[in-house]
Formats: structure tokens, sequence, C-alpha cells
């Protein structure tokens, strides 16, 4: 095991380096609900990694595959190639999506799958003959992955700032958090449907419903602090993309796979998109993978559209349905089906539920929201310092408390393995309750 590694040349992703590197938290293996850091602790996981690892950690069924799968085929193109195990893995997650979504297109992570399906959007339209349709419409505080494209659609000002303008013909719609109204609802918030509204009443009277090609959002939005929508929010979105022919998109890469308790946050709400995009637990995060899941109807177009011996879609990458991925995926797909994963999430988010809102007494914390395993603590910031708080209650988890926990803004974000049982649940919140108490004391 390695203790302290050379730590200069990684440059991290989304990471304050110099501040990581001053004192690092590593890592070294995992096992079910707990790392083990590399200083020798078990470490609870409150966020199965990074909301991906929805069966706990190194799943037998899983790690079995991908090593038999290396030793079978390590590597196979599917440009104008394949594999079986690329159509395998396509129909078993077909199988699991919500009716009428059921042709796959396979890439490598959340990023990739959201530009691919701004990409999808776009030809689509095109292949029938409507080029004129050329917007894209994302969210206030989305997040879509870092791809120009996800930025784009993006609303998190950060992911932006530094890259310039990024796509042209871009709105956003509002986002739907409302501390005001809404503070500490229990899942659905009561206040703010009127927000969907906003799609038609401005941006499509602003930019006319004909030039737009798609809206893209998180059925719940994660990255930013856990924003769950209000009571017939998204149904209202389907409503109005249906009317004027515009197609909708969920992001999915946190919500699929049983976050919710169901497959899909579209089965969840009973609001059905023409493409979700997945990613994270679609191979319990062993293998990195991402796809998108497309309306029949769209998969159709493309090929009727198109001169019969030529390429529908002018897209793909090297590691499409990569076959250690689909390994992993189809191993992962299984495992949820004979574990009962979903039902079992769906099962203990009450008890979660009651747990996470027992910290609402606490004088530093100003929101609690939640939906199936999901659950965001807003903390009001330090005086001059907003990010602080959260920032050392994280540090305070991971060192002192053994709670792995993540944290944007002022915000904490919980989302633990699917696996998570009511003793674990009462630890992460005990925990969590503690190291919030003490650093209000500071
Ligand atoms: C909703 C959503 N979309 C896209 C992404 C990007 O996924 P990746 O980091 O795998 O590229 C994420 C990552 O957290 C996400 O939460």
């Amino acid at each position: 095991m390695i203790n302290s590694p050379t730590t200069e040349h990684l440059w991290m992703p989304f990471t304050a380096n110099r501040q990581f590197k001053s004192k690092p938290r590593l890592l070294s293996s995992a096992k079910g609900m707990y790392y083990q850091s590399a200083d020798g602790r078990e470490i609870l996981d409150g966020t199965a990694g990074l909301w991906c690892v929805n069966a706990g950690h190194n799943h037998p069924k899983i790690i079995e595959a991908i090593q038999k799968q290396a030793a079978t085929l390590d590597f196979a193109p599917t440009f104008q190639m394949a594999h079986p195990l690329a159509f395998q893995a396509a129909s078993k997650l077909a199988e699991m999506s919500p009716a009428g979504l059921d042709r796959v297109f396979f890439c490598n992570d959340g990023s990739e799958g959201v530009d691919t399906a701004l990409k999808i959007a776009l030809a689509y339209h095109r292949v029938r003959g409507d080029a004129g349709r050329f917007r894209l419409i994302g969210r206030e505080r989305a997040y879509h992955g870092v791809g120009f494209g996800g930025i784009a659609v993006g609303g998190i000002a950060g992911n932006r700032k530094q890259f310039g303008a990024a796509l042209a013909g871009v709105d956003h719609l509002p986002h739907p958090l409302n501390i005001s109204k809404n503070a500490f609802s229990k899942g659905l918030p009561e206040h703010g449907v009127e927000l969907a509204d906003v799609l038609e009443s401005r941006l499509l009277a602003l930019h006319d419903p004909t030039t737009v090609a798609a809206v893209i959002v998180e059925p719940i939005q994660g990255s930013t602090g856990v924003i769950i929508p209000p009571k017939s929010y998204l149904q209202k979105l389907r409503d109005i993309c249906t009317k004027y022919g515009i197609l909708l998109i969920f992001d999915e890469v946190i919500t699929g796979f049983g976050r919710l308790g169901s497959a899909f946050a579209a089965n969840y709400f009973g609001v059905i998109p023409d493409m979700i995009v997945c990613a994270k637990g679609l191979t319990n995060a062993a293998v990195p993978m991402g796809a998108v899941i497309v309306n029949t109807g769209i998969y159709d177009t493309f090929m009727e559209n198109s001169p019969k011996d030529a390429i529908e879609l002018f897209h793909g990458y090297t590691y499409s349905a990569h076959p250690l991925a689909c390994a992993a995926a189809i191993a992962a797909l299984d495992v949820y089906q004979e574990e009962q994963l979903f039902e079992r999430a769906a099962q203990i988010s009450t008890y979660f539920e009651a747990a996470a809102h027992q910290l609402r007494d606490l004088p530093t914390v100003k929101d609690i929201r939640n939906l199936g395993l999901v659950c965001g603590i807003e903390l009001l910031p330090q005086e001059g310092k907003s990010t602080t708080r959260a920032y050392d209650i994280f540090e305070k988890c991971f060192w002192e408390k053994n709670v792995l926990i993540r944290t944007t803004g002022d915000i904490i974000a919980l989302s633990p393995p699917l696996i998570i049982n009511k003793d674990q649940i009462d630890t992460l919140f005990s925990k969590l309750r503690d190291a919030i108490v003490e650093q209000a004391k500071g």
C-alpha cells in the first residue's frame, strides 16, 4: 500500500490541487459500503463514490465479469465491426428502459452521453428536413458534464466562465429551487410548477418554437446541490415539448439505476422523454461507460431518411461499447435485478428521509431536500466566506468521523449505495450531525 505517493505530477480534476496536495485524502481499497483509507481507516461511503457505485463497491459478480472479459477479448472496434456483448448490453439496457426507448448508443461517460444526445437531436431534425431547429435549451444550475455541448446547456457559472462562448443558440430555463417557499420539503416540493411554463411563455415566445431542437434537464439537479423538481413540473415540460415538436432529453447520469427506487427517474415520475442519457451506475462505475437511450421513432427516422448503404449518424467513439464496459454493464444490470436493488432503495428511502430531516433543528442548517436515496442539506454560509462551512464539515467527516460526504458550495449532498442499511443510515447522519455541530462551535 502506498501511503504517501508523490503528488506533484497529477493535475486533479475539479479539485483545488494545492489545497488537496497539502493534505491528500487517499482511498486505497473498497468493499460494499466502505472505503479503506490509505492510513488504514474504514470510511462509510455516503456518496456511492461519485453517485455511481449503486450496488456497493467491488461486487464479486461484476469483478468476475470484467476479469473474464479481459482475458477473452480485450478490445474490438464497433466502427463497421462489432462483438456480441455490445448487442447484449444494448438489449439489456433497452429492456430496463421505459417503453418506447429502446435504441442504445454507447459512449464512455456522462459528458460524452450529453454531447451525443444533443448531436442526435440536432441531426434528427436535419435528417427529417427541419434544419431550422438549431436551438438547445438547458436550465440554470444544470450540470451536464464538461464537453462543450454540456457546458453550453449547463448552467453552473463556474464551469463555463473559463472557456469562452461555447455553443451559440442556447438558452436556459430558470432553476426551480425556492427555499423561501419550499424549505424542508419531504419529497417533491409543492411550489414552482409555473417555472415550467416559462419554457412556453418566455423562451419559446422569444425564440420561436420552430427553431428549437431540444430541451435537456436533469430530473433531479444533483451536482448543483440537489434540486428536486416541484410537483407536476416535469410533466409540464413534457407537454410543452410535445406540443411544439421539441425533443425532451432527460440527463439521468445521477438518477439512473435505482437512485429514486426505479430504473430511471422517468419511470418514477411517469414522464417519458425522447432520450435518456445515462452513465455512472450503468457499470456500477467499475469501467467507464455512458449511453444514450433513444426513442425508436428517432432511430427509425435516421434509417428511413438516409441512403441504404450510408452511415446514418457521423458520430462515435473508439471505445463505444468497449468489451470490458459491456461485460461490466451486463453484470451490473443483472445484479440490480437479482438483488432487487431498486425496490430495496424505494423501501429504505422513507427511513433515509426521516433520518435526514432530523438535522432540521441544527441552527446552521438552512434547508433539507430529498427524494429516493438522494438528499441535500443546505447550510447557512459563514459570514463573508461562502463554501467554507460545508468544506470544513467534509474534512471533519473524512478525517475524524470516517464518513464520506460530498459538498458543493454550502450544500452537502448524500447519495449512498443502494445497499445501505438502517444502521449505516443512522451512523451516516449521526456522524454528520456531530460534524455540523462541532464546525458551528468553531
Ligand atoms: C447529470 C450529469 N450529467 C453529466 C455528468 C457528467 O458525467 P461524467 O463525469 O461521467 O462525464 C454528470 C456527472 O456527475 C452528471 O451528474
